[in-house]
């Protein structure tokens, strides 16, 4: 139960056997079942057996959705229109994740519906004026949609009686072996990126966009995500490994590729495609081994990896970058598109 309800849970499946659960709390992915290359099925996703553990275990995002806004707003505040907004500094002296209860830690209305391109579920909530900090009721619409191909498609739609700022995300944690079965340093990943939003000690950006050529930020080509994850540099240092958000290489605000990503024992693939501009690559560096995930499975260091497509971090405070500002009369309108396979 989460203020007097109960937590509902979704199922959605394909005509290849893929199923896909979710809850009412937090819009969370509970788990995603897929084929390896032989045909045996795994679930590829980090959480819990238990709804109810999700509330109980203060997980650190495990399939959710996240909003109002994901990743870090410097100094937990910003200014809009002149004025200043003060919000939850949940992150050291940032703000991670919209707050203390983000969109993550509530519950959600829950609307199953069979669309043209398949089966699909609208979880819908309305975040009140001042929540968390921030100004507007932000009136929210995130729809999973799982196709015959295989896709996952996340649409987000959201509008505001007073001018805001929105950036939504999903933290599902993958590992394309089967969940709890080891860290995620043999994935091969190719990310669509020439270049990334270098950060400070706290992770918010600097403000510049650095080529990625000549740093282990390079993924132009499929490399082994371990390769380089240890290495010296200054940046891997602050992230503790990946935590950082890639510029996207696009030509247009249309649905284009992020992402590749493949798990060689298993012969499964993901690929990610978005209409945002940016992806945060989190390589599960603050897994520790203290949750204990589905079927018994301990969750160490490293053992999911998250593809978080986004707006780039702390843009309410950098006018350089692509604005995540929302004002009344517009609607906020994102997709992301996850494909999965094998070969
Ligand atoms: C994001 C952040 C990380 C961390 C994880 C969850 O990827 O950038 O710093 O908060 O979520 O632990």
């Amino acid at each position: 139960m989460v203020d007097g309800h109960p937590i509902e849970l979704v199922t959605l499946t394909n005509a290849a056997g893929v199923e896909i659960t979710a809850i009412t709390y937090g819009a969370i992915i509970t788990s995603w079942k897929v084929p390896d290359r032989a045909g045996q099925m795994a679930d590829i996703v980090l959480g819990f057996d238990d709804p109810a553990a999700y509330v109980k275990a203060n997980a650190p995002y495990l399939g959710a959705v996240v909003g109002r806004y994901g990743n870090r707003i410097g100094n937990a505040q910003f200014a809009l229109d002149g004025r200043t907004y003060k919000l939850a500094a949940n992150n050291g002296v940032n703000h991670l994740h919209g707050g203390t209860r983000g969109f993550d830690k509530v519950l959600w209305n829950a609307e199953t519906q069979k669309t043209v391109d398949g089966v699909a579920v609208a979880f819908t909530r309305t975040s009140a004026d001042g929540e968390e900090g921030y100004p507007g009721t932000l009136k929210v619409r995130v729809t999973y949609t799982l196709t015959n191909k295989n896709e996952l498609i996340v649409s987000y739609e959201a509008t505001t009686d007073k001018p805001t700022v929105v950036n939504l995300t999903q933290h599902t944690y993958f590992n394309l072996a089967g969940q709890g079965t080891g860290d995620i340093l043999g994935h091969e990943l190719r990310l669509n990126a020439d270049r990334y939003t270098p950060v400070d000690k706290t992770l918010i950006p600097t403000g510049e966009l650095a080529p990625v050529e000549g740093t282990p930020f390079d993924f132009r080509k499929p490399t082994r995500i371990g390769a380089r994850i240890n290495s010296e540099h200054p940046q891997i240092q602050f992230g503790l490994g990946y935590d950082h958000n890639w510029v996207l290489a696009r030509s247009s605000e249309d649905l284009s590729l992020a992402a590749d990503v493949y798990e060689p024992t298993s012969g499964r693939t993901l690929q990610v495609s978005t209409t945002e501009p940016g992806v945060q690559f989190y390589a599960g560096n603050f897994l520790d081994g203290s949750v204990t995930g589905k079927s018994g499975h301990v969750y160490k260091h490293r053992y999911g990896f998250c593809l978080e497509t986004q707006h780039f971090p702390d843009s309410p405070n950098k006018p350089q970058f692509p604005s995540t500002t929302l004002r009344p009369g517009e609607t906020y309108r994102s997709r992301t598109v996850f494909r999965t396979g094998v070969k």
